[in-house]
């Protein structure tokens, strides 16, 4: 008899750890990794937009802008990642008609950024949404804000969007 419950527990034992092991993660450990993983995008671009505007970009060599150079890296790793990224007009001019907001959840990330929000985000079935604020410095402001009365920083946007498998 005893064996035959220690067989028993045995094999529960083995059923356990095997389930535990092939196990899909769940659904709120997804989109946790999806929050950090945009987290870390969003840092990562707006400091090589920030570079790059500082170290590389002369306005009069006739150079393509940063931000537009930028979205060719968007376009790159939406097709190897299918992460799907693109800049959101926030404050200032509407610098590429592109960048105005697309729909209801980019509106209230609009507002939410304009109000100095450190980011906005959205769960869907499908995916993980987070914009978050690009500065402009006064070095932008020339261009971004060209009436400007004071040169305090304003913010455009990053919006990244992030499948959940
Ligand atoms: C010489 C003018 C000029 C300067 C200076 C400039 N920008 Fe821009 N910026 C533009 C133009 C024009 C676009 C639209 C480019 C496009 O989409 O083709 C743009 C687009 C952007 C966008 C995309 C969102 C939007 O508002 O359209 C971001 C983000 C951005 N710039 C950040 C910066 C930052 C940060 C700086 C300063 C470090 C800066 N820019 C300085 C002209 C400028």
């Amino acid at each position: 008899m005893r064996t035959v419950v220690a067989t028993v527990c045995l094999l529960l034992l083995v059923v356990c750890v095997s389930r535990a092991w092939t196990e899909e993660p769940s659904r709120s450990v997804v989109v946790q990794q999806a929050r950090r993983q945009a987290e870390i995008l969003h840092d990562t671009l707006h400091s090589t937009l920030q570079v790059v505007h500082h170290r590389y970009y002369r306005e009069d060599e006739g150079l393509l802008l940063p931000a537009a150079a930028l979205r060719e890296i968007f376009a790159d790793v939406e097709k190897r990642q299918k992460i799907e990224l693109h800049w959101l007009a926030v404050e200032g001019e509407v610098m590429n008609t592109d960048h105005r907001a697309r729909d209801e959840f980019e509106q209230a990330a609009v507002t939410a950024l304009k109000a100095d929000r450190p980011f906005h985000e959205e769960v869907t079935e499908k995916a993980y949404r987070r914009a978050g604020p690009i500065t402009l410095k006064n070095e932008c402001l020339k261009c971004h804000v060209p009436d400007r009365k004071s040169t305090e920083d304003r913010t455009a946007g990053l919006v990244i969007t992030i499948p959940l498998q």
